[in-house]
C-alpha cells in the first residue's frame, strides 16, 4: 500500500510529479492557449467582476493561499486578502456581494474554513472551492469550485495536496487574467507550455534526495530551525517551517528574509540552521544579501538555489539545486526539497512521520 515507500509521506512527496499533471491534465490546453475549468466557465462573470478575492483556509491550505495572494495579484490584478479561516469567521468582517471568498481545504472538512464559508455566503459573497475529497462537506457547500487531483493523502503532513493547490489556482488566476486581458497572448501561451513541463522538473528535484539526506544528518539534532524567502518563496519558507515542526518536533519560524533584521537575526548564532529560498528570478541579489548576514553570524546555511548557481554557493554550506523556472512557478519546485529535509529529520528523530503525536489529518472541530 505505500508502493514500497517507507511512509506515506514519502510515497506521497514521490506522488508529485504525477498528482501535479493530473492536476493540470485536461484543463489546459497550450496548443489552443487556453484553459478549461468548467466551474469558472460557468461562472465567469461572478468571478470577473470580483473587487477583491478573499482566501480562507487553514495550515498548509493556508500558505497554499498566501502563494495564491502573489499569484493573483500579479498576474490577473486583482486584489486579494488570506485569511485564518478562525479568525475571519469570529472577526464580523466586511463582506459585500461583490467579493469571491476562495475556500481551500485538502479533506474538505475542516470546521473553521466551513464556517468561513457559511459566513460569507450569509453576506452575499460568491464562494468557490479547491477541495482535493470529491464530494466533502466544503466541496457541497460552495458555489463552484475545482478539485485538486492529488489522490487520497495518508499523511498527515501535506505535501501533494499543497502542491496541487498552488496548481489549481495558478490555473484560475491565469484563466481570469486571460479573460481580463492582464496578460499578453504570447507570455499566456508560454506559461501555459512551462507548466506543463512542471512535472519532470519536479522529478529532477526528488534527484536531490540522497543528498537532502545527508544534510538531514547534519542538522537532525538543531533544536531550532529559521526558514526565509521572498516573494513568491516566503509562503514556501513557512510552509517548510511547519512540515519540520509537525513531524519532527524541532521548533521552527519562517520569515521574509527581509524581516530578519527586524528580530529573528538576534537567534542566529553557529548552532542556527537557516533555510534559505534563494532561486535566481526572486530578488536574487536581495535574498544573497541576506545569506551574507546569516554568514557573517556564524549561521549554517541551507540554501535552496537554481541549477548552475555560483553566487550562493560560495557563502552557503549546504546547496540543493532546482531547476529554472518562472518565479510564479518555483514555489512548486522549491516546496519539495523542504519536504524531504522535513522528512529525512523526522525519520532520523525516530518520529511516527506518518502520525506525528497530537495531530490529525482531518480537524472537524474548531
Ligand atoms: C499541515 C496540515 C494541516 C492542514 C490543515 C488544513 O501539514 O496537514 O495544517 O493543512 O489542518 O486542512 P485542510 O486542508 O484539510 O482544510
Amino acid at each position: 500500500e505505500k508502493g514500497g515507500f517507507d511512509h506515506f509521506m514519502l510515497k506521497e512527496i514521490y506522488e508529485q510529479p504525477r498528482a501535479i499533471k493530473d492536476t493540470f491534465r485536461g484543463r489546459l490546453r497550450p496548443n489552443e492557449g487556453i484553459i478549461k475549468m468548467a466551474g469558472v466557465d460557468q461562472n465567469l462573470e461572478r468571478l470577473l467582476n470580483a473587487n477583491r478575492i478573499i482566501i480562507a483556509a487553514c495550515g498548509t491550505s493556508w500558505h497554499a493561499g498566501l502563494v495564491a495572494e502573489y499569484i493573483f495579484e500579479d498576474l490577473a490584478r486583482i486584489p486579494v486578502e488570506v485569511e485564518y479561516a478562525s479568525e475571519f469567521r469570529y472577526r464580523n468582517p466586511v463582506i459585500t456581494d461583490k467579493d469571491v471568498l476562495i475556500a481551500i481545504s485538502q479533506s474538505g472538512e475542516t470546521a473553521d474554513t466551513l464556517a468561513a464559508i457559511k459566513l460569507a455566503k450569509e453576506r452575499g459573497a460568491f464562494v468557490f472551492g479547491v477541495c482535493n475529497v470529491v464530494g466533502s462537506s466544503i466541496a457541497r457547500e460552495t458555489h463552484a469550485g475545482a478539485y485538486t487531483h492529488a489522490g487520497p493523502e495518508i499523511g498527515v503532513a501535506s505535501t501533494k495536496a499543497f502542491t496541487t493547490q498552488i496548481t489549481v489556482l495558478t490555473l484560475l488566476a491565469l484563466k481570469l487574467a486571460q479573460e481580463k486581458g492582464t496578460y499578453s497572448k504570447s507570455r499566456f501561451r508560454e506559461i501555459l507550455t512551462e507548466i506543463e513541463g512542471i512535472p519532470h522538473k519536479v522529478e529532477k528535484v526528488l534527484e536531490s534526495n540522497p543528498l537532502i539526506e545527508i544534510i538531514a544528518a547534519a542538522y537532525k539534532d538543531a533544536s531550532n530551525f529559521l526558514y526565509l524567502g521572498r516573494g513568491y518563496n516566503f509562503p514556501v519558507a513557512l510552509e517548510g517551517a511547519l512540515k519540520l515542526k509537525e513531524i519532527s518536533y524541532i521548533h521552527a519560524e519562517g520569515y521574509p528574509a527581509a524581516e530578519m533584521k527586524h528580530g529573528p537575526i538576534a537567534l542566529i548564532d553557529e548552532h542556527m540552521p537557516v533555510v534559505v529560498i534563494a532561486t535566481k528570478k526572486g530578488h536574487y541579489e536581495k535574498v544573497v544579501s541576506n545569506i551574507q548576514e546569516i554568514k557573517s553570524r556564524k549561521g549554517k546555511i541551507i540554501a535552496v538555489v537554481t541549477e548552475g548557481d555560483v553566487q550562493v554557493r560560495e557563502l552557503a554550506d549546504h546547496v540543493i539545486e532546482v531547476p529554472e523556472c518562472s518565479e510564479s512557478l518555483s514555489p512548486l519546485l522549491t516546496t519539495i526539497p523542504l519536504q524531504l529535509l522535513s522528512y529525512h529529520i523526522a525519520v532520523m528523530r525516530g518520529c511516527n512521520v506518518d502520525q506525528p503525536r497530537n495531530l490529525a489529518k482531518s480537524v472537524t472541530v474548531e
